[in-house]
Protein backbone atom coordinates (compact mmCIF):
# COMPACT_ATOMS: atom_id res chain seq x y z
CA UNK A 1 0.00 0.00 0.00
CA UNK A 2 1.95 3.42 -0.87
CA UNK A 3 1.26 6.28 2.12
CA UNK A 4 2.51 9.70 2.49
CA UNK A 5 1.93 10.01 5.96
CA UNK A 6 3.06 12.50 8.83
CA UNK A 7 3.85 11.95 12.28
CA UNK A 8 2.95 14.80 14.63
CA UNK A 9 3.48 14.95 18.04
CA UNK A 10 5.57 16.45 21.31
CA UNK A 11 9.00 15.10 21.71
CA UNK A 12 8.95 11.77 23.33
CA UNK A 13 5.40 10.79 21.82
CA UNK A 14 5.95 7.74 20.41
CA UNK A 15 6.72 9.07 16.83
CA UNK A 16 10.19 6.78 16.03
CA UNK A 17 8.25 4.02 17.57
CA UNK A 18 5.36 3.91 15.68
CA UNK A 19 7.21 5.02 12.69
CA UNK A 20 9.23 1.96 12.99
CA UNK A 21 5.95 -0.49 13.13
CA UNK A 22 4.30 0.93 9.79
CA UNK A 23 7.76 0.96 8.11
CA UNK A 24 7.61 -2.78 9.00
CA UNK A 25 3.95 -3.32 8.26
CA UNK A 26 3.40 -1.16 4.91
CA UNK A 27 7.12 -1.46 3.80
CA UNK A 28 7.31 2.76 3.62
CA UNK A 29 10.60 4.16 4.60
CA UNK A 30 10.67 5.80 8.14
CA UNK A 31 12.27 9.36 7.36
CA UNK A 32 13.54 10.91 10.46
CA UNK A 33 14.91 14.09 10.34
CA UNK A 34 16.15 13.89 13.97
CA UNK A 35 17.85 10.30 12.74
CA UNK A 36 19.36 11.81 9.91
CA UNK A 37 20.87 14.80 11.35
CA UNK A 38 22.14 12.79 14.27
CA UNK A 39 24.07 10.69 11.37
CA UNK A 40 24.99 13.85 10.05
CA UNK A 41 26.91 15.14 13.50
CA UNK A 42 28.44 11.60 13.44
CA UNK A 43 29.76 11.73 10.33
CA UNK A 44 31.00 15.38 10.68
CA UNK A 45 29.25 16.18 7.55
CA UNK A 46 28.73 19.91 6.23
CA UNK A 47 25.13 19.53 7.04
CA UNK A 48 26.12 17.95 10.69
CA UNK A 49 28.50 20.85 11.08
CA UNK A 50 25.49 23.10 11.00
CA UNK A 51 23.07 21.52 13.03
CA UNK A 52 25.22 20.20 15.97
CA UNK A 53 24.48 23.55 18.39
CA UNK A 54 21.22 23.31 17.51
CA UNK A 55 20.10 19.82 18.10
CA UNK A 56 22.17 19.35 21.09
CA UNK A 57 20.35 22.48 22.84
CA UNK A 58 17.36 20.89 21.35
CA UNK A 59 16.66 24.08 19.07
CA UNK A 60 14.93 23.51 15.19
CA UNK A 61 17.53 23.25 13.26
CA UNK A 62 17.32 26.09 10.39
CA UNK A 63 14.19 25.25 7.86
CA UNK A 64 16.61 25.54 4.93
CA UNK A 65 18.73 22.92 6.31
CA UNK A 66 15.86 20.83 6.66
CA UNK A 67 14.18 21.13 3.75
CA UNK A 68 17.33 20.18 1.59
CA UNK A 69 17.54 16.94 3.69
CA UNK A 70 13.50 16.03 2.78
CA UNK A 71 14.27 16.92 -1.07
CA UNK A 72 17.08 15.05 -1.10
CA UNK A 73 15.82 12.53 0.88
CA UNK A 74 12.28 11.76 -1.07
CA UNK A 75 13.90 11.85 -4.39
CA UNK A 76 15.80 8.35 -3.23
CA UNK A 77 14.14 4.83 -4.81
CA UNK A 78 12.70 3.79 -1.88
CA UNK A 79 10.63 7.11 -1.11
CA UNK A 80 8.70 6.07 -4.49
CA UNK A 81 6.11 4.22 -2.70
CA UNK A 82 5.82 6.58 -0.20
CA UNK A 83 6.90 7.33 3.48
CA UNK A 84 6.39 8.48 7.13
CA UNK A 85 7.55 11.80 8.16
CA UNK A 86 8.46 11.46 11.49
CA UNK A 87 9.58 14.95 13.10
CA UNK A 88 8.69 16.73 10.00
CA UNK A 89 7.72 19.39 9.36
CA UNK A 90 8.21 21.28 12.59
CA UNK A 91 7.34 24.56 11.77
CA UNK A 92 4.91 26.48 9.11
CA UNK A 93 7.82 27.41 6.96
CA UNK A 94 8.55 23.80 6.73
CA UNK A 95 4.68 23.08 5.88
CA UNK A 96 4.74 25.34 3.44
CA UNK A 97 7.99 24.26 1.77
CA UNK A 98 6.93 20.72 2.09
CA UNK A 99 3.46 21.94 0.31
CA UNK A 100 5.40 23.34 -2.20
CA UNK A 101 7.60 20.49 -3.12
CA UNK A 102 4.21 17.80 -3.30
CA UNK A 103 3.40 20.50 -5.61
CA UNK A 104 6.27 20.20 -7.61
CA UNK A 105 6.16 16.93 -7.46
CA UNK A 106 3.09 15.71 -7.94
CA UNK A 107 2.60 13.88 -4.83
CA UNK A 108 0.54 14.63 -1.94
CA UNK A 109 -0.27 13.69 1.88
CA UNK A 110 -2.65 11.22 3.12
CA UNK A 111 -2.89 12.27 6.49
CA UNK A 112 -1.10 13.69 8.86
CA UNK A 113 -1.50 11.57 12.67
CA UNK A 114 -0.94 13.59 15.49
CA UNK A 115 -0.12 11.29 18.71
CA UNK A 116 -1.35 12.61 21.50
CA UNK A 117 0.19 12.29 24.94
CA UNK A 118 -0.14 14.34 27.73
CA UNK A 119 3.05 16.54 28.60
CA UNK A 120 3.61 15.18 32.02
CA UNK A 121 4.08 12.03 30.77
CA UNK A 122 6.86 12.96 28.46
CA UNK A 123 9.37 13.75 30.69
CA UNK A 124 9.53 10.25 32.67
CA UNK A 125 9.42 8.44 28.98
CA UNK A 126 12.43 10.34 27.75
CA UNK A 127 14.45 9.93 30.79
CA UNK A 128 14.42 6.29 30.50
CA UNK A 129 14.51 5.84 26.59
CA UNK A 130 17.81 4.23 25.56
CA UNK A 131 18.25 3.79 21.84
CA UNK A 132 20.92 1.42 20.10
CA UNK A 133 24.11 3.67 19.17
CA UNK A 134 24.29 1.16 15.79
CA UNK A 135 20.92 0.45 14.60
CA UNK A 136 18.88 2.90 16.22
CA UNK A 137 16.43 0.77 17.79
CA UNK A 138 14.65 2.75 20.92
CA UNK A 139 14.21 1.47 23.94
CA UNK A 140 12.75 2.57 27.28
CA UNK A 141 14.37 1.36 30.68
CA UNK A 142 10.24 1.11 32.48
CA UNK A 143 8.01 0.43 29.45
CA UNK A 144 9.87 -1.34 26.64
CA UNK A 145 12.65 -2.59 28.39
CA UNK A 146 15.55 -5.02 26.08
CA UNK A 147 15.99 -8.57 26.69
CA UNK A 148 19.85 -8.37 28.23
CA UNK A 149 20.21 -4.71 30.55
CA UNK A 150 21.98 -2.42 28.03
CA UNK A 151 22.09 -4.13 24.83
CA UNK A 152 20.18 -3.90 21.92
CA UNK A 153 17.84 -6.77 20.87
CA UNK A 154 18.14 -6.54 17.40
CA UNK A 155 21.57 -6.05 16.69
CA UNK A 156 23.69 -6.90 20.06
CA UNK A 157 25.38 -3.14 20.18
CA UNK A 158 24.73 -1.39 23.03
CA UNK A 159 22.57 1.06 24.09
CA UNK A 160 22.89 4.62 25.16
CA UNK A 161 21.10 7.72 26.37
CA UNK A 162 20.43 10.68 24.09
CA UNK A 163 22.27 13.75 25.02
CA UNK A 164 19.40 15.77 24.61
CA UNK A 165 17.32 13.63 26.53
CA UNK A 166 18.32 14.98 29.66
CA UNK A 167 15.62 16.87 31.96
CA UNK A 168 16.64 20.38 31.29
CA UNK A 169 16.97 20.27 27.69
CA UNK A 170 13.56 18.04 27.37
CA UNK A 171 11.24 21.16 28.94
CA UNK A 172 13.33 22.95 26.45
CA UNK A 173 12.35 20.67 23.50
CA UNK A 174 8.94 20.66 24.97
CA UNK A 175 8.68 24.37 25.08
CA UNK A 176 10.06 25.00 21.23
CA UNK A 177 7.01 22.32 20.07
CA UNK A 178 4.61 24.16 21.95
CA UNK A 179 6.00 27.50 19.89
CA UNK A 180 7.28 26.36 16.75
CA UNK A 181 5.28 23.15 15.85
CA UNK A 182 1.74 23.06 18.00
CA UNK A 183 0.34 25.25 15.18
CA UNK A 184 0.70 22.76 12.53
CA UNK A 185 -2.19 20.98 14.39
CA UNK A 186 -4.42 23.65 13.34
CA UNK A 187 -2.68 23.77 9.77
CA UNK A 188 -3.58 20.30 8.57
CA UNK A 189 -6.68 20.16 10.91
CA UNK A 190 -7.86 22.82 7.99
CA UNK A 191 -7.24 20.87 5.44
CA UNK A 192 -9.28 18.09 6.77
CA UNK A 193 -5.73 16.02 7.09
CA UNK A 194 -5.53 15.69 10.75
CA UNK A 195 -5.79 12.28 12.55
CA UNK A 196 -5.77 12.23 16.65
CA UNK A 197 -4.02 9.06 17.88
CA UNK A 198 -4.34 8.49 21.64
CA UNK A 199 -1.04 8.05 22.51
CA UNK A 200 -1.34 7.58 26.57
CA UNK A 201 -1.66 3.96 26.18
CA UNK A 202 0.66 0.76 25.46
CA UNK A 203 2.85 0.64 21.99
CA UNK A 204 0.69 -2.16 20.94
CA UNK A 205 -2.58 -0.37 21.39
CA UNK A 206 -1.43 2.74 19.75
CA UNK A 207 -0.41 1.12 16.89
CA UNK A 208 -3.84 -0.47 16.46
CA UNK A 209 -5.08 3.27 16.26
CA UNK A 210 -2.75 3.90 13.98
CA UNK A 211 -3.77 1.30 11.93
CA UNK A 212 -7.09 1.71 12.11
CA UNK A 213 -6.67 5.09 10.32
CA UNK A 214 -4.37 3.95 7.51
CA UNK A 215 -6.93 1.39 6.88
CA UNK A 216 -9.43 3.71 6.44
CA UNK A 217 -7.57 5.60 3.51
P1 LIG B 1 13.92 14.14 16.98
O1 LIG B 1 14.89 13.05 16.97
O2 LIG B 1 12.88 14.22 15.91
O3 LIG B 1 13.28 14.20 18.41
P2 LIG B 1 11.78 14.52 18.88
O4 LIG B 1 10.78 14.98 17.91
O5 LIG B 1 12.03 15.44 20.02
O6 LIG B 1 11.21 13.18 19.18
P3 LIG B 1 11.90 12.04 19.91
O7 LIG B 1 12.74 11.24 18.99
O8 LIG B 1 12.59 12.58 21.14
O9 LIG B 1 10.65 11.23 20.44
P4 LIG B 1 9.62 10.30 19.68
O10 LIG B 1 8.30 11.00 19.57
O11 LIG B 1 10.21 9.73 18.43
O12 LIG B 1 9.45 9.20 20.80
P5 LIG B 1 10.04 7.72 20.89
O13 LIG B 1 9.30 6.80 19.98
O14 LIG B 1 11.53 7.70 20.84
O15 LIG B 1 14.70 15.56 16.95
C1 LIG B 1 15.84 15.81 17.75
C2 LIG B 1 16.38 17.20 17.44
O16 LIG B 1 16.77 17.31 16.04
C3 LIG B 1 15.40 18.37 17.65
O17 LIG B 1 15.36 18.80 18.99
C4 LIG B 1 15.96 19.41 16.66
O18 LIG B 1 17.09 20.06 17.24
C5 LIG B 1 16.43 18.59 15.50
N1 LIG B 1 15.40 18.40 14.45
C6 LIG B 1 14.84 17.21 14.06
N2 LIG B 1 13.95 17.39 13.09
C7 LIG B 1 13.92 18.74 12.85
C8 LIG B 1 13.16 19.55 11.96
N3 LIG B 1 12.23 19.02 11.14
N4 LIG B 1 13.38 20.88 11.99
C9 LIG B 1 14.30 21.43 12.80
N5 LIG B 1 15.05 20.72 13.67
C10 LIG B 1 14.85 19.38 13.70
O19 LIG B 1 9.57 7.36 22.38
C11 LIG B 1 10.12 8.05 23.50
C12 LIG B 1 10.27 7.04 24.66
O20 LIG B 1 8.98 6.61 25.09
C13 LIG B 1 11.06 5.75 24.27
O21 LIG B 1 11.82 5.35 25.39
C14 LIG B 1 9.94 4.74 23.98
O22 LIG B 1 10.36 3.42 24.25
C15 LIG B 1 8.84 5.18 24.92
N6 LIG B 1 7.50 4.96 24.38
C16 LIG B 1 7.10 5.13 23.09
N7 LIG B 1 5.81 4.84 22.97
C17 LIG B 1 5.37 4.50 24.21
C18 LIG B 1 4.10 4.11 24.75
N8 LIG B 1 3.01 4.03 23.95
N9 LIG B 1 4.01 3.87 26.07
C19 LIG B 1 5.10 3.97 26.87
N10 LIG B 1 6.33 4.30 26.44
C20 LIG B 1 6.46 4.58 25.12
Amino acid sequence: MAIRIILLGAPGSGKGTQSARIQEAYGVPQISTGDMLRAAIAEGSAVGKKAESFVKSGALVPDDVILDLIRDRVAKPDAAKGFIFDGFPRSLPQAEGLDRLFTETGMSLDRALLIDVPYERILARMTSRRVCGNCGAVYNVITQPPQKDGVCDRCGSALVQREDDTVETVRHRLDVYEANTAPLIEYYRKRDLLSVVPGDAGVDQVFRSVQEILGAL
